[in-house]
């Protein structure tokens, strides 16, 4: 028996993102007449390469403002869905359609339909981490980064029914103290494996430590606590969007900060503010779907146009204006 029949077939390795690659993308995206566009969770050669980095809200505005002929999202599928609605006329790709998100499938139109039809009146707002079709049911969409000004705007005697995401969902409810507010019971896996016990003893080792906690995580109900319980002082625990991390951290006067978030965004951190030390809460918390979009199907998509997607037309123009009303509110995002 040969080695090779014994052995299982290991893929061929990926090229490394080195500085002829990172031109190739360049020459390529020239070529294409193409804009590429990465979420701060990106792995650093993506961030460094693209054209444009930042949060969600942020990369759905300048998709919607792109002249280029061809939009490619380095992301997952909810945020290329997203570019396509706002630019129906552009071809968008993604380096990997399988590119998915675990929050994003926590719930269904047809989920969706059956709670509006509990709550008959109610105004729908969605994260932006939902599909094309729940977009389709949804009256007005929202980021971490606008997700309380979203709700803010919608008058106070009208029932709101706000999804996906169940942790999101309670800090805008604290916020903006909103009662007639319904919350689905969604969850990202990454964020909701960040939690408090996690979060504590990391603070505790390090009280002079800074706090950024993004919303969708399980322990921001617990980094509130600690704040109000004394054991890290209000001003030092702040609830942020990637974007808003950011912002923050050229702000922030302090010597370390704790990261509560995909780890992806530790590199955008340090390039903002080298002289801090940021420190992930946890080191594992990496999005599987995120990292798939690799340098190098990066290369093939703007090689040979793939993966292309495409939002049916009748559910793209239903959801249009809930994602337009999004783009419109809120301050700009990093990366704008
Ligand atoms: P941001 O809107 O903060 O970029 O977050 C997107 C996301 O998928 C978080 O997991
Ligand atoms: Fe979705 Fe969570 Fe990954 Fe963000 S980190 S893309 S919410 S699975």
């Amino acid at each position: 028996m040969s080695l090779s029949q014994v052995l299982p077939e290991v893929p061929p390795a990926e090229r490394a993102p080195d500085a002829a690659w990172a031109d190739e993308v360049r020459a390529l995206a020239e070529r294409r007449n193409a804009v590429v566009l990465a979420h701060n969770y990106q792995v650093p050669a993506i961030q460094d390469v693209a054209h444009h980095v930042g949060d969600s809200l942020a990369l759905s505005r300048i998709a919607a403002a792109a002249d280029a002929d061809t939009i490619v999202f380095c992301g997952v599928h909810f945020m290329a869905e997203t570019a396509k609605i706002l630019a129906p006329d552009k071809t968008v790709l993604i380096p990997d359609a399988r590119a998915g998100c675990s929050l994003a499938d926590s719930i269904t139109a047809d989920e969706l339909r059956a709670w509006k039809a509990e709550h008959p009146g109610a105004v729908v707002v969605s994260y932006v981490n939902t599909t094309a079709a729940v977009k389709a049911e949804t009256d007005v969409c929202c980021t971490s980064s606008n997700a309380v000004e979203v709700v803010e705007s919608i008058p106070a005697d009208r029932e709101v029914l706000f999804l996906p995401d169940q942790f999101l969902g309670a800090h805008v409810r604290r916020v903006t103290g909103r009662e007639n507010m319904h919350v689905w019971a969604g969850e990202c896996h990454v964020h909701a494996g960040i939690n408090g016990a996690e979060l504590t003893a990391k603070a505790e080792a390090d009280p002079d430590a800074e706090l950024f906690v993004h919303p969708e995580c399980g322990c921001a109900t617990s980094a509130l606590y600690l704040a109000g319980a004394g054991a890290v002082p209000a001003e030092r625990v702040k609830i942020l969007s990637t974007g808003g991390m950011l912002d923050e951290a050229r702000e922030t006067r302090a010597k370390s900060v704790l990261v509560a978030t995909e780890i992806g965004m530790l590199h955008q951190l340090h390039r903002a503010a080298p002289e801090v030390d940021f420190r992930p809460v946890n080191d594992r918390a990496s999005c599987t779907y995120m990292k798939m979009i690799t340098p190098e199907a990066l290369l093939r998509s703007l090689r040979d146009g793939t993966d292309e997607v495409h939002v049916d037309p009748e559910l793209a123009a239903r959801g249009r204006a809930a994602v337009q009303r999004m783009i419109e509110i809120g301050r700009p995002g990093g990366g704008e």
